[in-house]
């Protein structure tokens, strides 16, 4: 299992745990919030049955009322009673501000309509069936207990989202702070080992082009072709420790037609892969875009390299150029008749270390998007692909832009 399956496997199972967490959490709160809603039911009740005793109650000393009132105020939770007609009768653990109700003097009773209002519907909302207390006075008036869940309760209830919320902002935030380092120590390492390698190849080269220099003079054998050859490589080696210096730092970019970098480019390669696989070049020739050419052309040469590893035997390359006006950006898209990408893998494909070849890197792509991004500011991705008929690769630039490098040099 190759490390970029090992990681979506990974996110998988911590997917699963989290939802397990959270689940058990959501799962056991309510758990105690309907335990303490079943002792509520239960107080309400029982304040209600008190109340209804001291009403029934023959006339008894004072101090015998005051002891049975403060026994029945211990289990309450706030409530509302209310007569037949929906008068409020009397209500407890409500705020007191709003109201001076005073149940011995029915006359006087006052409270704030809208707020006494609002509570009875939040209270038949919450617990629709009412107490029904049976007054069993002349007219056998019965009165209705409505009350509602205790702050605990309603604490109880918003809490586990509150944390679980707050969690996850922590965990995203954490995740942000060590994804972005992670990056840019990828980013030292990328340009680190780039500047090195340019480095260490350039003093190589420049006495390797000496000593072809030298030999051409000393035996007359400029027309030579073991010589050109040996010209050639010597080229070619030093436009590979060019594109690592220039990845090594802040490459400069030029107004370039873009097809004419293009076709450059893939006529030099096509010479270079087997005649079976034929190169079809198409498109705008006009349009013009800020390009490091050598830098661009590794950027091609990563994506006609894959289309032609995954191309099994004969097969059809097709570049195109496009214009698109409105947004003022050239697409180049590459398309191939190979073996296509999972469509799970189209993102992946671009992160470092992800190869399905057995003698691959997994490098080529991810060095292509640092290319077309940091230094292009533009984007390549996987346009379209279908397993066994073929890939298009999509490369957007700016047609017309002002260059401003994003990368670290
Ligand atoms: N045109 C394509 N068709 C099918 N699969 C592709 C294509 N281009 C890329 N891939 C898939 O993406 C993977 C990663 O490509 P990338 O160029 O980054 O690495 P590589 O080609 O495997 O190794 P190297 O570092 O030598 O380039 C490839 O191994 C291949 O599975
Ligand atoms: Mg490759």
């Amino acid at each position: 299992m190759n490390p970029y399956q090992r990681k979506r496997r990974w996110k998988f199972i911590l997917l699963g745990f989290a939802i397990l967490i959270a689940g058990a959490s959501l799962w056991y709160t309510n758990y105690l919030v309907r335990n303490i809603s079943t002792a509520e039911r239960t107080r309400a009740e029982l304040w209600a049955r008190s109340t209804q005793s001291i009403i029934a109650m023959p006339d008894v000393n004072d101090e015998y009322i005051s002891f049975i009132y403060s026994i029945r105020d211990s289990l309450s939770v706030p409530a509302i009673v209310v007569d037949s007609a929906e008068n409020i009768v009397t209500w407890r653990g409500l705020d007191s501000t709003k109201t001076n109700f005073d149940l011995e003097a029915d006359s006087k009773k006052k409270y704030d309509p809208k707020y006494f209002k609002n509570q009875l519907k939040a209270m038949k909302a919450q617990h629709p069936e009412p107490i029904i207390l049976e007054l069993n006075n002349l007219s056998n008036e019965k009165w209705f207990v409505y009350y509602k869940d205790s702050i605990l309760v309603t604490q109880l209830k918003v809490f586990p989202y509150i944390q679980l919320s707050l969690i996850a902002i922590f965990l995203l935030i954490a995740y942000g702070v060590f994804n972005s380092s992670r990056k840019s120590e990828q980013d030292q390492v990328w340009v680190g080992l780039a500047k090195e390698t340019a480095h260490q190849l350039g003093t190589p080269i420049s006495s390797l082009m000496a000593w072809v220099e030298l030999l051409k003079s000393k035996f007359n054998l400029s027309d030579d072709s073991m010589i050109l050859e040996m010209e050639n490589d010597v080229k070619r080696l030093e436009t590979v420790a060019d594109r690592f210096s220039k990845i090594g730092s802040k490459p400069i970019l030029h107004n370039h037609v873009v097809y004419d970098v293009v076709e450059e480019y893939v006529n030099y390669f096509k010479v270079r892969v087997s005649d079976k696989i034929q190169f079809i070049l198409i498109g705008d020739k006009q349009v013009e875009a800020l390009v490091n050419v050598p830098l661009f052309d590794w950027v091609i040469e990563n994506i006609l390299k894959n289309a032609v590893n995954a191309i099994d035997n004969e097969g059809i390359i097709k570049i195109e150029v496009k214009e698109n006006l409105v947004k003022e950006q050239v697409f180049i898209d590459i398309t191939d008749t190979g073996s296509g990408i999972p469509k799970k893998d189209f993102d992946t494909v671009f992160q470092p270390g992800y190869t399905t070849r057995k003698r691959g890197w997994g490098l080529g792509l991810s060095l292509t998007k640092r290319i077309v991004e940091n230094y292009h500011q533009g984007s390549v991705s996987v346009k379209d692909s279908e397993i066994g008929k073929g890939t298009t690769f999509r490369i957007v630039l700016k047609s017309n832009m002002t260059y401003e490098p994003t990368t670290t040099s």
